[in-house]
Order: structure tokens, then C-alpha cells, then sequence
């Protein structure tokens, strides 16, 4: 079995080839724009990389997409701050570079497995689990720029479920709720307010003395271990009986339902337990800031995300780790 995997390189990319290198035989091609997280696996002989641009590279990727059994398309903007900054990357990158891909899927016959997001969901306040076949997807208003990659995942998700429908492409969709562990982005993205919850969190006890809540961090997310995500994949990739084929699933922890100042709590607790950051962990202050001065005025925000995971866990599934342990888990992979 081969795997082409693009956007590779990055957290949910390098955790999956890890897992695949070591616990398959699946031979895996890697390609990314940035190929630096790759290199620990060159030498392994199932693993090829390609250092190249969705958006130049087509000729490259079709011959990989002929030559493969299963596509993941996982290039994208994933960091909030991005889909403010830069909406139309954000559109022309998760949508249509990615569309383009599932067309050669559809075009050779190949199985696609396609990253969607909890993000889908939109304005959801947890009053009920969100579900795959019921949930509606309630965006904000247009000139909140927050939700144009909402808006291109829900519109991507469509597409390739009328690629099902009307071309018999074989995909499944899986929509990551928070997924957390080392490699969510860098500490150089962190640097530039850009990373995503957990990183951005201990970069700031770090290196700021100061964590900054948006709207005081009341917002609640259902945070997930990456290894117990990655779990999850795998058992997609395998498909047993076919059991995955035309579906969604979400892949969440709903017992890991937290809100951010909680979440921002808890680093900071573990943060004291490693002698390296616990004097930073013991002096830092959390701080209240307004969504229009952290992001800008196209910031809106979800008050609360729990997944229904009946679909994933029918598959045999269950998440495993706890926020505590997640975190603790994350921060040792910073201290080594
Ligand atoms: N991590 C999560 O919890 C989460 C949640 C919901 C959805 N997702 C989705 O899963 C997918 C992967 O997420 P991730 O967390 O690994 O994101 P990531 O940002 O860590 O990885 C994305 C990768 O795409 C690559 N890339 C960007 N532009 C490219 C280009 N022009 N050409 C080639 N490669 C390019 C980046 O270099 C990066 O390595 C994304 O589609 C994301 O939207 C992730």
C-alpha cells in the first residue's frame, strides 16, 4: 500500500509518517513546502519527500497521485491568526489547490482522505454534541474574516462528498477536534502571536511573563492527545470492511472539554512540575484582552465544541489521554 501525503511536514503529517514508518508496511511519499521536520525520516527505505509548492508543483503531484493507493491532502492554513490575515490564501490553499487534488483522486480512481475540522461547526455553544449527520454548520457574518476557512472546509467537505455521489470517488472525512502535542506549530510562529492554543501558551510563560486570554479565555474546546488522533487515522487508513468509506468522523475527546483559561491553568501547573520553567511558570500573569486587540475586528469566536464520536468509536476507537497528561506529554518533548 502507498501513501502520498502532502503537506507532510507538518503536525499532523510528521505524527502519521511516524506512525506509519513504524507500525506498517505502507510505503509513504511526502511532499511540502517545508520538508525540514522530514529529515529524521530519510533512510528509511518505505519513505520518499519532495520539497515543492501545491500551487506550482501540479505535474508532480499527479504523478504521485497515479501511483499511490490512498491521498492526503493536508496542506492548509490551519492557525487562526492567518484566516484574519490573509483570508484569500486562506481560501485559494484549503480550498482550491486542495479541490484540485481531490479531482485527480476522482480522475484515477484513488481513495481520499481529507482533512475537515471542528472548526466546521461554526458558532456552536455546547448545548448539544455535534454530530456529523445532524449538526447544522452556523457561520458568522461575512465581515468576520474568522470564518472564510470554516467556510472553504464546509465547501471542500461538499464537494467531495458530491464527488462520492455522482463520480463514486471512495473518501472518507475526518474533522479533528483541537488536537494538541509537540510539533503544533513552532516556537517561531509563537514568536509572531501566530501558534495555536498550547504552544502559544507555554512560548508566552516563557518568554513573555505573560499570557493573554481573549475575552478572558472562557471559550471551551475539546482538546485531544495527537497519538490518540493519530490512533484514529490509522484505523481510517485501514478501512476494514470498508467500514470508513463515504463517511465523516469526528476525532475528539469530549472528556477533554476545557476552556482556555482552564487549559492556559493546567500548563502552568505542569510547567512547575520541570525544573527548567517552573520560576517562569510561578511569575507569570494572566492577562484579559479584547478579541479586536489580539486578532482584529474579523475575529468572532465559538463558545464551546463537543464532539458526538459514536461514528469514530463504531470503528473500534476511543480517546485514551487526558488534558493533564497531554500536556504533560508536550511539554517534556519541549524540555528534551
Ligand atoms: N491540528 C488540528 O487540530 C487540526 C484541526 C482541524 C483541521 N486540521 C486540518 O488538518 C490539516 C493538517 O493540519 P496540521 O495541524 O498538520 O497543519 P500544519 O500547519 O501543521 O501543516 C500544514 C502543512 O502544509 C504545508 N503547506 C502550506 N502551504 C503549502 C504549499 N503551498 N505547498 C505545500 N505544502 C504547504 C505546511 O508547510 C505545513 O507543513 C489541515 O488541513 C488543517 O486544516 C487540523
Amino acid at each position: 500500500m502507498r501513501v502520498f501525503i502532502l503537506g507532510a511536514g507538518g503536525f499532523i503529517g510528521t505524527h502519521l509518517i511516524e506512525k506509519l514508518l513504524n507500525d506498517s508496511d505502507y510505503e509513504v511519499s511526502a511532499f511540502d513546502i517545508n520538508t525540514s521536520r522530514l529529515e529524521k525520516f530519510t533512510g528509511n527505505p518505505r519513505f520518499t519527500c519532495y520539497t515543492g509548492d501545491i500551487f506550482t508543483e501540479t505535474e508532480y503531484i499527479r504523478e504521485q497521485v497515479k501511483i499511490s493507493d490512498i491521498v492526503l491532502p493536508f496542506a492548509g492554513v490551519a492557525m487562526p491568526s492567518y484566516y484574519l490575515s490573509h483570508p484569500l490564501w486562506t481560501f485559494e490553499l484549503d480550498f482550491e489547490q486542495n479541490l484540485k487534488v481531490v479531482r485527480m483522486c476522482s480522475e484515477y480512481g484513488k481513495r481520499v482522505i481529507f482533512p475537515s475540522t471542528s472548526e466546521v461547526y461554526g458558532m456552536s455553544d455546547g448545548s448539544s454534541d455535534l454530530d456529523e449527520e445532524e449538526s447544522p454548520l452556523v457561520l458568522g457574518p461575512v465581515n468576520k474574516m474568522r470564518w472564510i476557512y470554516s467556510c472553504s472546509k464546509q465547501m471542500i467537505d461538499r464537494v467531495i462528498t458530491a464527488y462520492g455521489q455522482e463520480k463514486g470517488l471512495q473518501y472518507t472525512l475526518f474533522r479533528p477536534f483541537n488536537w494538541i502535542g509537540p510539533g503544533l506549530d513552532t516556537m517561531n510562529d509563537a514568536k509572531e502571536h501566530r501558534a495555536r492554543s498550547v504552544t502559544q501558551i507555554i512560548y508566552d510563560v516563557l518568554h513573555r511573563g505573560e499570557v493573554k486570554l481573549v475575552g478572558g479565555g472562557e471559550q471551551r474546546r475539546s482538546f485531544t492527545w495527537i497519538g490518540d488522533g493519530i490512533d484514529a487515522l490509522m484505523l481510517i487508513l485501514k478501512n476494514e470492511g470498508g467500514h470508513a468509506d463515504s463517511r465523516i468522523f469526528n476525532i475528539g475527546n469530549p472528556n477533554n472539554n476545557y476552556s482556555i483559561r482552564e487549559l492556559t491553568e493546567i500548563i502552568i501547573d505542569e510547567m512547575k512540575k520541570f525544573p527548567a520553567f517552573r520560576q517562569k511558570a510561578e511569575s507569570v500573569k494572566l492577562v484579559t484582552v479584547t478579541p479586536e486587540s489580539y486578532y482584529s475586528n474579523g475575529y468572532d469566536d465559538t463558545k464551546n465544541r463537543v464532539p458526538s464520536i459514536n461514528n469514530i468509536m463504531s470503528l473500534g476507537w476511543h480517546p485514551t489521554i487526558t488534558l493533564r497528561e497531554a500536556v504533560n506529554m508536550t511539554l517534556r518533548a519541549y524540555h528534551e
